[in-house]
């Protein structure tokens, strides 16, 4: 955690109507270098509409976002990039008619060394491929061939390969949406410990999950979002998986002001 540092992240009363619809509602966010910060709530709380706007992929109707203590406003996804933020969405955000290691390196492709690089643009394959198996492989990862396509891919390697994605080329702020729901016990648990390498390199990280065990065991705080709005904020000693469901459904509410409070 910061010693008054700046935040990795700031996401300053972020709000997002979609026609009627009020999906967030002034809802503000902090994550600072080296920790994990949880984001729950039931179904259709708003939790991936704030990691779409995070990423870029979707502008706010109002509110700010500030990187290192900046104020940005990201035009597309790839501004946020640019900033230093990675991110494993909901859905994935694969490319199915290409291989594996054209997925890894999606936009970010490696030219060949020398006129040919330089000149035509020709790709360093054998170099992108040694990379892609190297991240793969450190997440223990049972994708045996990186030149199949993705859609022959399962579920679970699918998002595998999102995730090595995301981890390998993330600077400041690590976004994952729900980033175990489709994987084994093995490679969840790789999930968990690769979340905790990052961390200690000192970018910040935001898990959406709702898989409660996860959450206690990786996050360092949690914000919980009900209906849109922020519904309790709970420190590292208050994570605990029937603190969780309760502020998650309802069942216990917070008091208005720690629940409104941000964080520092
Ligand atoms: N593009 C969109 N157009 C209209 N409504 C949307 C759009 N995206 C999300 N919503 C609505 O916004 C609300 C929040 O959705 P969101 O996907 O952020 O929820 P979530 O917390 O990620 O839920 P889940 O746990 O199911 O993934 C929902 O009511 C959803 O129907
Ligand atoms: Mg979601």
């Amino acid at each position: 955690m910061s010693s008054g540092a700046a935040p990795a992240l700031k996401v300053n009363n972020v709000s997002k109507t979609y026609g009627g619809l009020r999906a967030l509602e002034a809802v503000s966010l902090t994550a600072f270098p080296g920790e994990v910060v949880g984001l729950v709530g039931d179904n259709g709380a708003g939790k991936s509409t704030l990691m779409r706007i995070v990423a870029g992929a979707q502008p706010p109707t109002s509110g700010e976002i500030e990187v290192d203590g900046q104020a940005r406003v990201f035009a597309n996804p790839i501004d946020a990039v640019e900033a230093g933020i990675s991110t494993v969405y909901q859905d994935l955000a694969l490319a199915m008619h290409r291989d594996v290691v054209a997925n890894f390196f999606l936009g970010r492709e490696l030219v060949s060394p020398g006129w040919l690089g330089r000149r035509l643009g020709w790709l360093d394959r054998p170099a992108m491929t040694a990379r892609t198996r190297d991240e793969l492989a450190r997440l223990q990862t049972r994708i045996p061939n990186v030149e199949v396509m993705c859609r022959e891919l399962s579920g679970g390697q699918r998002q595998a390969l999102a995730i090595a994605r995301a981890a390998a080329w993330c600077r400041r702020v690590l976004l994952l949406d729900e980033p175990t729901s489709a994987l084994g016990v093995k490679q969840q648990h790789e999930v968990l410990e690769l979340i905790r390498r990052i961390r200690d390199r000192g970018v910040a990280v935001v898990l959406v999950s709702h898989q409660m065990q996860d959450v206690v065991s990786v996050c360092d705080r949690v914000t919980v979002l009900r209906l849109g709005n922020v519904a309790a904020r709970l420190g590292k000693d208050e994570i605990t998986v029937e603190n969780l469901v309760a502020y998650i459904t309802g069942a216990r509410v917070a008091d208005r002001g720690s629940a409104l409070q941000e964080d520092s």
